[in-house]
């Protein structure tokens, strides 16, 4: 049988509550492959990590990951702004590419080294990254300062095939 090739863009306010609209929704996309429940807890992680970030740091919008719910500055603005979620499946690789157009980073290297965070007040441990980088097989990072910020992920599921058929 042919395999096909599936695509799916997903774009969000970027408020804590949609964390889990894009975990399940990539959980959902790559359940046809038969994912392993190692390979989903991975993924959802790697997901939910990008798109905190983009919430938390691209917007700066923290209210749902405060220290006890509580609000430690407002959204003074019209609107959230939004977060763009793409997935694609193709011969067994899961792609993911999660966007904001928020503030960017000035160094991206020195933002990957693991327990690097601008955000200790959060009590966010800086390890966002560091968790993408361990739990899929491939990660990259773009972004500039004022203009946002698209992490991409790559995973290869162990259902394959990774080899293109030939037709
Ligand atoms: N989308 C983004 N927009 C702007 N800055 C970002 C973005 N993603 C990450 N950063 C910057 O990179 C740093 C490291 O990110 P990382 O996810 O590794 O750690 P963290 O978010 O600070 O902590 P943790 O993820 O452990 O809660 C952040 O503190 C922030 O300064
Ligand atoms: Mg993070």
């Amino acid at each position: 049988m042919k395999e096909m090739k599936n695509d799916m863009e997903l774009t969000f306010d970027a408020i804590s509550s949609n964390e889990g609209l894009a975990r399940v929704a990539v959980a959902a996309f790559v359940s046809r492959l038969n994912p392993t429940i190692e390979e989903l807890a991975d993924i959802k992680t790697a997901v939910s990590e990008a798109v905190t970030n983009a919430i938390i740091h691209g917007y700066g919008n923290i209210q749902g990951y405060c220290k006890h719910g509580e609000a430690l500055e407002t959204i003074d603005k019209e609107s959230p702004g939004k977060v763009r979620m793409k997935c694609q499946l193709e011969h067994g690789v899961l792609k993911v590419m999660v966007e904001d157009q928020g503030r960017g980073i000035e160094n991206v290297e020195k933002a990957m080294e693991p327990l690097f965070t601008t955000r200790p007040d959060l009590e966010r441990s800086g390890m966002g990254f560091a968790f993408m980088e361990a739990f899929m097989d491939d990660l990259q990072v773009e972004s500039a300062p004022g203009v946002g910020t698209i992490v991409r992920m790559q995973k290869k599921m162990t259902s394959g095939p990774w080899i293109p058929s030939e037709e």
